[in-house]
């Protein structure tokens, strides 16, 4: 469903690359997660899938279309199928919760009462039925995050990316936001690209995983299978750095 062939990134002004000959392929309906340690790269892998980063060379395809040459409705028609949520939530402060989660709606031109009666079922499947008028500032983190998972399913993507979607929470509130993934992940059939920097959240949540070091993949595989494995120091470094729990 998504393709890296041979991607490399290079900013301009930047040493080395961000990404350094990057291949690899996320299947429909998987989790898939991209860990490795800051400047690893893995934020740029990311917004390369949705075009907000364009590969110096290689290619990035989502459904066999390379997404780094659309015109201009045809960007907005791939931003469309694929969401994306935030460590920092990314929320509209001075609306409400319904306004948020409505706003990629409003932009995609979505009528008034259709509209509404989407934000109401998304903010059911999210849990914040009864948190619908307040403003962000008046949530906990975890709920923030539930209204930025609500607000990128508003138009109806297949693919859900999460760029360190659950750094700033704390352990449990984290295994209840990697619980509602899961969830959508197999009520929705969801497609969802994750990267952290850490192995517990890879384990809870992710069918597969790749392991990126100064924008390479170094390890790629299931994860218990990577986990059981790590062959690469890189791996073994992240799997040292675990916070108990085994
Ligand atoms: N817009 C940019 N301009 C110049 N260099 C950049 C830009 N974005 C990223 N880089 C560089 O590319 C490399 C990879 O950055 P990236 O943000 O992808 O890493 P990361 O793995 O997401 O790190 P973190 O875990 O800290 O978020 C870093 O060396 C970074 O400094
Ligand atoms: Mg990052």
């Amino acid at each position: 469903m998504i393709d890296f062939a041979d991607v490399r990134k290079i900013f301009t002004g930047s040493g080395g690359a961000a990404l350094d000959g990057v291949s690899l392929t996320v299947a429909r309906g998987e989790v898939f997660g991209v860990i490795g340690q800051s400047g690893a790269g893995k934020s740029t892998l990311i917004r390369v899938i949705n075009a907000l980063e364009t590969p110096s060379s290689g290619r990035v395809s989502v459904e066999g279309v390379d997404v780094a040459h659309l015109s201009a409705g045809d960007l907005r028609a791939l931003r469309r199928r694929v969401g994306m949520i935030f460590q920092n939530f990314g929320l509209l402060s001075s609306r409400t919760v319904s306004d948020n989660v409505a706003f990629p709606m409003k932009l995609a031109g979505v009528a008034r009462a259709e509209r509404q009666a989407k934000v109401t079922e998304l903010l059911a499947r999210v849990g914040l039925t009864d948190h619908a008028a307040k403003y962000p500032a008046q949530l906990s983190g975890g709920q923030k995050q539930r209204v930025g998972i609500a607000r990128a399913l508003a138009n109806g993507p297949d693919v859900l990316l999460c760029d360190e979607a659950t750094s700033a929470l704390d352990p449990d509130t984290t295994r209840s936001v990697l619980a509602l993934l899961r969830a959508l992940n197999q009520e929705l059939g969801l497609t969802i690209v994750l990267i952290t920097h850490e192995m517990d959240v890879v384990r809870a949540v992710c069918d597969r995983v790749a392991v990126l070091e100064r924008g390479r993949v170094v390890e790629t595989g299931r994860v218990a299978d990577v986990f059981a494995g790590a062959a690469h120091a890189a791996t073994q470094r992240l799997l040292a750095g675990l916070s108990g729990g085994g």
